[in-house]
Formats: structure tokens, sequence, C-alpha cells
């Protein structure tokens, strides 16, 4: 079963406030998220990319077409069903980390895990062994205002991969990060998902970035082209 199956997916929308003039910018798109596999999709700013990946998270609807995120289509889900699906299944980073500003970082990467649920001891742990992993280990109480862009992303990172989700989602998540961090960030966000066996849908317009993943598909003209897949 594949994590994530985007079927057909057209997306559509009104062009102005008034009226009802409409653009297209999907338009019958397949694609399929391979479980182990990091995928990248580039593409000119515009052409789509984080209308695709909100798409492919269930955050946003397709206006035809279906996503199917392990074996369950989001569109027979009602809003609450849907986040429990998608805290289970997904992680999510994006350019802006999001992160809660009155909380530390391990709080921070802890609180997706409670969220579903899980005991505050087992949390903790598990928050500890990622953010130890990212070189965090002395930042762990520092709230995101106290930490440099680099340290917040990869507290992003921990927090994304925290309940061990099939499949992470990344929204061009070293785009606000000077050459050195982002590549740090790069190959520490590729190792981990490779280490931990998850899938990983990046979505960047770095070109090296999106090479060093198993398969990279351009976003041009309201579809995917294949630009290099697993050997
Ligand atoms: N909610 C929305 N309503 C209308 N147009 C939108 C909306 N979201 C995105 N768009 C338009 O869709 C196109 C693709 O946007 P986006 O997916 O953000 O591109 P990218 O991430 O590749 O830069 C853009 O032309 C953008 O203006
Ligand atoms: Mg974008």
């Amino acid at each position: 079963m594949h994590p994530i199956e985007l079927v057909s997916i057209t997306k559509r929308f009104k062009a102005a406030e008034k009226g009802n003039d409409e653009i297209t910018i999907l338009q019958d798109l397949n694609l399929s998220i391979v479980q182990g596999q990091s995928t990248a999709i580039i593409g000119k700013s515009g052409s789509g990319k984080s209308t695709l990946l909100h798409i492919a998270g269930g955050l946003d609807s397709p206006t035809e077409g279906k996503v199917i995120c392990s074996g369950t289509d989001f569109a027979t889900l009602d809003d609450k069903r849907r986040s429990v699906l998608r805290n289970r299944h997904i992680g999510f980073i994006f350019q802006a980390n999001l992160l809660l500003e009155d909380f530390s970082a391990l709080e921070n990467v802890m609180a997706p895990a409670l969220i579903s649920g899980v005991k505050a001891r087992e949390c903790k742990d598990r928050a500890v062994e990622l953010l130890e992993r990212l070189g965090l280990a002395d930042r762990m109480d520092h709230v995101p205002g106290k930490l440099s862009g680099g340290e917040k992303q990869r507290v992003a990172i921990c927090r994304a991969l925290m309940n061990r989700p099939e499949v992470i989602l990344a929204d061009e998540p070293t785009g606000a990060l000077d050459e050195e961090n982002a590549s740090e960030v790069e190959n520490l966000l590729l190792d981990l998902v490779r280490e931990e066996g998850r899938s990983l849908l990046l979505v960047t317009h770095n070109q090296d970035f999106a090479f060093k993943c198993d398969n990279v598909y351009l976003l041009k003209n309201r579809n995917l082209t294949l630009e290099k897949e697993a050997t």
C-alpha cells in the first residue's frame, strides 16, 4: 500500500473574489508515494507545488480526483477524522517552521505525540532521542525565539518525525536558511528519513537538494514529468 496516492487530481481556484472565472492549477495529475523512498517536486514559483503538497496532506481538497492516505480516501472523512488520520500518518515541515513560541524545543517536539494520546514519559524519551540525533542536546529547553533559523528548522524536523509517520511532507524546508545551514538541514532530513525508513515528499526549487532524493518530478503546465526514478 502507498502511504499517499494522488489519483487524477485537478485543482481550480477562483480567479477573483467576484465572478465565476477559474484558473486551473493542476490538471489530471497522478502521483504515488512509495514506502521508504524520497520524492522531490521541483518547479518554478507559482507552478502549484504548495497547492499539490497541501492536497497530498489533506489540508486542501482537490476540485476533482482523490487522495488516498494509507488506504483511506480523505474525502470520505469529516474534519475530525481527517486530522486524526493526518496526525497518525503524516508529518509536516513548512518553510516557516510554525513552532509554538511559548514552548521549549522539547515541548514542541513532544506535542504531536501528546495530542495523539501517547504517555508523557514515552513522548519525552522519543523527543529527546530525536533532538540529540539532530545535534540539539543542549538546546532542548530553549524557546524558539532563542534558537537560530537552522536550529528551529531542525526542531521542526524532529516534530514532524515524532509520531513515526509513514510519510513526511516538506514544503521548501530549507528555503529560509543560508546556504551552509540549508545544506546541513537537507542532509540531516534525508539521513533521518532513510534511517527510520520513512517516505518523504519534498517540494523545493533547489535542484541539488531535489536530486539527492530517490525520485524527482518537474511540475510544469499543471502536471508532473519524471526527471529521475529510483533504481
Ligand atoms: N487559495 C487560493 N486562491 C486562489 N489562487 C491561489 C490560491 N492558492 C494558490 N493560488 C494560486 O495558485 C498558483 C500556484 O500557487 P502555489 O501552489 O503556492 O505555487 P508554488 O508553491 O509552486 O509557488 C499561484 O498562481 C497562486 O496564486
Ligand atoms: Mg510554494
